[in-house]
């Protein structure tokens, strides 16, 4: 899995609103900054048509509401995210960050509330019903983490595979379904229904029937959730071998970290954002050696809001308001200790932050190392 610079290049691209000065608007949750609000002059105007263009998984200020009752939970704020064809994304978030919900938009199942979704060139706002099954049969593949889910368990694995090929008609699907059990090692299992396979040879299967119809992209949510170490290791290297042979372009949400660890990319939702991702690749060393190097970025909005990581937060006491100074190759960020000694309340609010308040007298030893350090390394 190679870097993918370009992905995240992209996502500053295209910037909807008229330049950095304009007030950001949309949803902000604690601990969102936006910068830079002085800065370089926005991209040329041709570019702006861009965003996402030749990614295989376009979110655009991606929003997910649900109502319960007189309560709005937002599950996803306003979530940017590109995909590149064939790349193997991992997804992983605390619990309730909005990861399934992202899978369940980017599967058809369900509709954002706002902004937009394009999964291999398929508009998933745009899509009448019928284009909608369409688009669920034939472009993507999904696999659950619940092994129940994934099959049906009056049909043998075989008649599982063949399933989603009966629907679209397609007449050589025996052939089909055998060649993928072969491919997802279960040749001689083809007759068994579920119950009578191991929880790692349903998924299997699971991943065989998400194939079915060589789709653009497989989204997996979990699918190593109820299966032991060595399965889940198993599991997940069939999904790498399908990455790689097959070029299908595929996002996993996963809690392992020995998953999340072996891919390209990781990308971390927070309260339903993307807050940073960790690029992976192997860089040769002077003495001629392979070694594996990882590096984590946050994430940089559209708008130009990013997360900090709750550790450089905390560290620096930051709340509500920070300043800003745009430097030669980076931007130092400080607490607004003036606003703290004249209202006489340190860390008021907490709350989107607003920016560009000028900036600071001097630099303090603190905000210095933060200003420096090139790594966001906290982990929300
Ligand atoms: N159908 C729904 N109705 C109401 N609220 C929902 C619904 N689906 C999800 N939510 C809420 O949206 C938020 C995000 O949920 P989601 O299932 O996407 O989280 P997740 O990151 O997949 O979590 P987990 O790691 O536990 O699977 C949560 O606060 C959840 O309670
Ligand atoms: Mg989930």
């Amino acid at each position: 899995m190679t870097e993918r610079p370009d992905s995240r290049a992209r996502a500053g691209v295209g910037h909807d609103a008229a330049g950095p000065t304009e007030p950001v608007t949309g949803p902000s949750p604690a601990g969102s900054v936006t910068a830079p609000v002085t800065g370089p002059s926005p991209a040329p105007r041709h570019h702006r048509a861009l965003y996402g263009e030749g990614a295989a998984i376009v979110c655009d200020n991606l929003v997910r509401i649900f109502k319960v009752a007189d309560l709005e939970v937002v599950a996803l704020q306003g979530l940017d995210l590109l995909v590149d064809p064939g790349e193997l994304v991992a997804i992983v978030g605390a619990s309730g960050s909005g990861k399934s919900t992202l899978l369940s938009i980017l599967g058809g199942l369900d509709v954002p509330s706002a902004g937009r979704a394009i999964v291999a060139n398929h508009d998933l706002g745009q899509l009448t019903g019928s284009e909608r099954t369409r688009y669920r049969r034939e472009v993507v593949g999904i696999v659950w983490q619940q092994t129940a889910q994934n099959l049906l368990p009056y049909l043998t694995a075989a008649e599982n595979v063949e399933l989603p090929m009966v629907l679209e008609g397609r007449s050589d699907r025996r052939a089909r379904a055998v060649e993928l059990l072969g491919l997802v090692g279960l040749g001689d299992r083809g007759d068994h229904r579920p119950e009578r396979l191991s929880g790692g040879e349903q998924q299997r299967v699971a991943i065989a029937v998400a194939l079915a119809n060589r789709p653009a992209v497989v989204l997996a949510d979990e699918p190593t959730g109820e299966l032991d170490t060595a399965t889940s290791a198993e599991i997940f290297a069939l999904l790498r071998r399908v990455n790689i042979e097959l070029g299908t372009t595929i996002v996993v949400v996963t809690h392992d970290a020995a998953i999340s660890e072996q891919v390209g990319r990781t990308v971390r939702i927070r309260d339903g954002r993307t807050s940073t991702e960790t690029v992976r690749r192997t860089e040769l060393t002077d003495e001629g050696h392979h070694r594996a190097v990882s590096e984590e970025f946050a994430v940089l909005d559209r708008a130009g809001r990013l997360q900090l990581p709750k550790a450089h937060i905390e560290a620096l006491e930051l709340s509500r308001r920070v300043r800003l100074r745009l430097e030669e190759d980076h931007v130092g960020i400080w607490p607004d200790r003036e606003r703290e000694r004249t209202s006489g309340v340190p860390g008021a609010a907490a709350g989107g932050a607003g920016a560009g308040d000028g900036a600071p007298a001097s630099r303090t030893p603190a905000t210095e190392a933060l200003a420096d350090d090139p790594e966001p390394g906290g982990q929300a």
